[in-house]
């Protein structure tokens, strides 16, 4: 049996309004209680970080953020960088999503900045990786996943990522309604940490989290966490509404 704790993470996207969020998020902690055999963490927009910080201040669910800034402070209007974050009382943050590389001009480069600057302030990341439609049709799934862990993750030692998470989002998994199967996603989860063994050892490979993405509802978590190298959830639309994501949390529930 591994030992890594199973951590389902809700990213709430470009969704409610801070009102609407500490809402949801009282709603959260009241369902799961004293949740203790999975880690839980939301991630809502910057905007209601705060207020949602309030509400789950105390409670099992752990606040993120969606993104940050690789510079600690300075002239870039509009952004947001580690430190703030930690004053909000963010212990994560997603780096990499798909759509921030689809939209966002987001690049491994990028998110190699990004990576370093969240270490740095000490908030564990959560880094998403995955390949698109057109790149699996092509074959190249794996050398996709690997390019993208090799300059992520570059200039890194294994023991300055003992809080990283990954995060395996197959593009065209997300919000589209198809989940890539246990099998396609335990091969892709298997060739990560293999990947992870080779860059920085075994021993990281075999702690660090990796969390499938795409599509994730209270009726595909269980069979996707009985995959051995599947960890955990990274779940968009399935997380808005706290019912649901609670029962993905609970997935072990009879
Ligand atoms: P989805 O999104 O669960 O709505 O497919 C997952 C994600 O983008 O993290």
């Amino acid at each position: 049996m591994s030992q890594r704790i199973p951590f389902i993470a809700g990213n709430w996207k470009m969704h409610k309004t801070a009102g609407e969020a500490a809402r949801t998020a009282r709603d959260l902690v009241a369902r799961l209680g004293a949740v203790s055999d999975v880690e839980v963490m939301i991630a809502p927009p910057y905007t209601a970080l705060d207020a949602v910080g309030r509400e789950v201040k105390g409670s099992p669910v752990k606040l993120g953020a969606q993104n940050l800034f690789w510079a600690d402070e300075g002239a870039y209007t509009g952004e947001v960088a580690g430190g703030m974050l930690i004053d909000l009382g963010c212990r994560f943050v997603l780096i990499g999503h798909s759509e921030r590389r689809q939209y966002f001009g987001e690049t491994d480069e990028t998110v190699h900045r990004r990576i370093a600057a969240a270490l740095r302030h000490g908030l564990a990341p959560v880094m998403c990786i995955g390949e698109t439609e057109a790149q699996r049709e092509a074959g190249e799934t794996f050398s996709v996943l690997d390019k993208q862990i090799a300059d992520g993750l570059k200039d890194q030692i294994s023991d300055g990522l003992e809080t990283l998470v990954l995060a395996y989002e197959p593009v065209w998994a997300i919000g589209t309604g198809k989940t890539a199967t246990t099998d396609q996603a335990q091969e892709a989860h298997r060739f990560i940490r293999g990947k992870l063994a080779k860059q920085f050892g075994e021993s990281l490979a075999e702690r660090t989290r990796i969390l499938y993405g795409g599509s994730v509802k209270p009726e595909n978590i269980a069979e996707l966490m009985a995959m051995p190298d599947i960890d955990g959830a990274l779940v968009g639309g399935a997380s808005l509404k706290a019912e649901t994501f609670a029962n993905i949390v609970r997935y072990r529930a009879p």
